[in-house]
């Protein structure tokens, strides 16, 4: 209630599902607004914090296991049968700041013991200052084709408006007004500090992920502080990552097979919905190359000159 009268003064439009607001530049469901407000006004960062940035249908679930396996595993080997991945989802490990706080329920970060691990749907410019300036933590971002992201969102978005289609979806993504989009600002707020600080922003891309998933978990463990010592690298340990959080292990688990209930009450979609088909390229499947063209096009003339490029690995 509070924020009330802020958020109906911020611009408003009708996409699918979603009542979207423009807030700082970024069109955010209408319901992030208050969350994202509080977010900022009082999240204090603790400097061994990792906070897992994404734009939705981008590789989300997919970073959240894998960094929790990398994270975690003095706690958890990552070959052992009890690893909390072989029977959790990873959203119900890694724990959604955005969904904390819009339900007022900050005393479940404080309670994570650290170094905590957290994820935002968030662009870099929308987080809290005390995250991404000088004392702030360290923040790990993916990316993915943005034309595999429509078509991951339209699946996923579908499941709750069956006639959505996929031209609607395609269209909005095109002109910005989806969530958190639009998705090149959002990808660039992440890109230029992973430029600028790369000790601070670590910028993976999902097609990357797929072509080496080892060499990421490598990266990803050395970027939050604890690269794979030789000891683990000869008992296979990285092997054991990747393999637990691979796609197919991830999808054949009871616990994200449909039915098995929702990922969270922000996000009240089933488990399965984050398990599709996990590949690169599934646009060539949705898209007249009509379509493909001008979605390139826009990304090509917004990511010009920053040296970013979705055509090629990194
Ligand atoms: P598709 O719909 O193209 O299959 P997010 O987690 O950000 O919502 O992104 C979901 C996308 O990541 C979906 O893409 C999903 O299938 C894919 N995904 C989920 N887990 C994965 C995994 N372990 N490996 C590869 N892709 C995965």
């Amino acid at each position: 209630e509070e924020f009330g009268d802020l958020v109906a003064a911020l611009p408003r439009r009708q996409q699918s599902i979603l009542e979207l607001r423009l807030y700082q530049g970024f069109w955010l469901p209408e319901h992030w607004v208050p969350g994202t407000v509080v977010f900022q006004r009082r999240f204090s960062p603790r400097p061994d914090d990792v906070v897992l940035a994404s734009y939705p249908k981008c590789g989300t679930t997919w970073l959240k296991a894998l960094a929790f396996a990398a994270a975690a595993r003095g706690a958890y080997p990552p070959a052992a049968p009890g690893h909390p991945l072989r029977r959790l989802n990873p959203h119900d490990c890694v724990p959604f700041i955005d969904e904390i706080f819009a339900g007022g329920e900050e005393a479940k970060l404080d309670a994570l013991p650290s170094p905590r691990l957290m994820n935002t749907h968030l662009p870099y410019t929308l987080l809290p200052d005390r995250v991404t300036n000088a004392g702030g933590c360290r923040v790990v971002y993916v990316c993915r084709d943005p034309k595999d992201m429509v078509v991951s969102l339209w699946h996923f978005l579908r499941r709750a408006k069956p006639d959505l289609s996929f031209v609607e979806t395609f269209e909005s993504v095109c002109d910005g007004t989806v969530a958190a989009g639009p998705v090149w600002d959002h990808v660039l707020s992440y890109w230029r500090p992973s430029v600028a600080r790369p000790d601070r922003v670590l910028f993976l891309k999902y097609e990357d992920l797929l072509r080496d998933t080892a060499a990421n978990v490598r990266r990803l463990a050395e970027f939050m502080g604890r690269p794979f010592t030789a000891a683990e690298e000869a008992a296979g340990d990285v092997a054991a990552v990747v393999e637990l959080c691979s796609f197919d292990e991830m999808k054949g688990l009871d616990v994200n097979k449909a039915g098995s209930g929702t990922a969270g009450r922000y996000c009240a979609m089933q488990r399965d919905a984050f398990f599709r088909k996990g590949v690169a390229g599934d646009w060539a499947n949705h898209m007249t190359p009509e379509m493909a063209a001008r979605l390139d096009g826009i990304i090509r003339e917004k990511l010009q000159g920053t040296g970013l490029d979705f055509a090629q690995g990194s």
